[in-house]
């Protein structure tokens, strides 16, 4: 590998054996048995090609915007919840800010007071439980399953007590939770469910009956992300919140505006968290895309998981059979602590990946105050040790997936 007189990126990519099982050899030797080859930059999430792809559909979008000046609660802003509602074939789809917010209001409008008791994973992004902290409940973790990184259905049951008042499972890297058997826990005891759908925009649920609703439509209410680098991304922040519920949808609206229904008159105590105009009209843009975009996403996987299966040194991510899977990210485990010795070999070879996520939260400082030890929850301490996540979005050019099957799997020949 190095740069070539151009100084344009390249690689060189020879065979390899060892990890390499079955069919999966002759594909990638035959594929990769050029010796230089100019390739373009690898990404995490290349939105720069995407970009070059939908780049005029986009600027036409953010240009209508400018010139009706709508800026906020413009059109586009209802008609992107209309089209959303669609997508998901929910009742209501209400947009905010972002996807910490729409946590917030969700737990808001539930009417969840201090001391009450919030379950959720050990094993997620910071916004899920800083949310629960804030608002004064009481934050109970648990931990999730090895194998799908979502939350223990069985870790749940036993954290339930007199003073639980909601589940939040979180749809972790695109692929859903136990909703099933979490929402009869939640009839059993009369608890919320709150779904943090933020990975998972478009994975649907497949229910025992042979019936499916999208990932965030299954509890009272769901929540979402539309940060970048979402599945669904737009240019900045954004969020939304999904309900079949009337009483809730009229109460979110109210809140995420300050608590007004009618101008000037305040029903609720509300707070500032609207969806840009901008944003919407971005959205829009991308919503058309999306099943195209998570399609591409599921054939890298699927690509990954053919060349990684044979490799006893990985984990390939689990894929339950209730759930569909998006592959927000490519998460791999990395056994015999080799994890983060192979990202820095593939930091060398100019291969980014990710550490989702390097610490439990129940050891982070802030969440010190809740008391839980070192030991209590040996699942997510090991899951932060061992995953890794690599390259995935809808762009990715077979050279680069070439180069990074090569490479992960050079590792563990060395
Ligand atoms: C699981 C999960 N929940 C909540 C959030 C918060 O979303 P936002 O960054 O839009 O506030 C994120 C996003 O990063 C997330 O991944």
């Amino acid at each position: 590998m190095g740069e070539n007189t151009t100084g344009v990126f390249v690689a060189e990519i020879k065979p390899t054996s060892g990890c390499l099982g079955g069919n999966s050899t002759k594909k990638y030797y035959l594929r990769i048995s050029k010796f230089w080859h100019e390739m373009r930059a690898i990404q995490m999430v290349d939105l720069g090609a995407q970009y070059e792809k939908i780049g005029s559909e986009i600027d036409n979008a953010i240009k209508s915007v400018l010139v009706s000046t709508a800026f906020i609660k413009g059109p586009d802003v209802k008609l992107f919840e209309e089209e959303l509602q669609e997508y998901m074939g929910v009742k209501h789809v209400v947009s905010c800010a972002n996807g910490t917010d729409a946590l917030y209001l969700a737990m808001m409008v539930l009417g969840l007071k201090p001391g009450d008791e919030v379950i959720t994973t050990n094993f997620t992004f910071i916004a899920t439980v800083e949310v629960v902290a804030l608002l004064g409940l009481k934050l109970v973790i648990v931990d999730p399953e090895p194998g799908s990184f979502n939350i223990s259905v069985e870790a749940v049951r036993k954290a339930i007590t007199p003073h639980t008042k909601a589940i939040v499972p979180v749809h972790l890297f695109g692929q859903c939770a136990d909703m099933e058997s979490l929402m009869a826990l939640a009839n059993k005891y009369n608890l919320f469910i709150i779904e943090d759908a933020a990975q998972a925009t478009g994975t649907d649920y497949l229910f025992k009956n042979g019936t499916t609703k999208k990932a965030g439509t299954i509890g009272h209410i769901g929540t979402t992300s539309f940060f970048p680098s979402k599945n669904l991304g737009c240019y900045g922040d954004g969020g939304a919140l999904y309900t079949n519920d009337d009483t809730y949808a009229r109460k979110l609206r109210s809140i995420a505006n300050h608590g007004m229904r009618v101008r000037y008159h305040y029903d609720d105590i509300g707070v500032n968290s609207r969806l840009d105009t901008i944003q919407a009209a971005i959205l829009r843009v991308k919503l058309k895309h999306l099943s195209k975009f998570n399609a591409a996403r599921k054939a890298v996987a699927d690509l990954y998981d053919e060349a990684f299966a044979g490799c006893h040194s990985i984990i390939i991510p689990e894929r339950v059979n209730y759930s569909t899977h998006i592959f927000h990210q490519y998460t791999l485990r990395v056994r015999d602590r080799k994890r983060d010795d192979l990202k820095k070999f593939l930091e060398s070879k100019n291969i980014p990946s990710m550490v989702y996520y390097p610490g439990p939260l129940h050891m982070q400082e802030a969440y010190g105050y809740l008391g839980y030890k070192e030991n209590d929850f040996p699942v997510s301490t090991t899951l932060c040790k061992e995953v890794l996540s690599l390259p995935m979005h809808p762009d990715m050019e077979q050279d680069q997936l070439d180069y990074i099957v090569h490479n992960v799997l050079e590792f563990f020949n060395k």
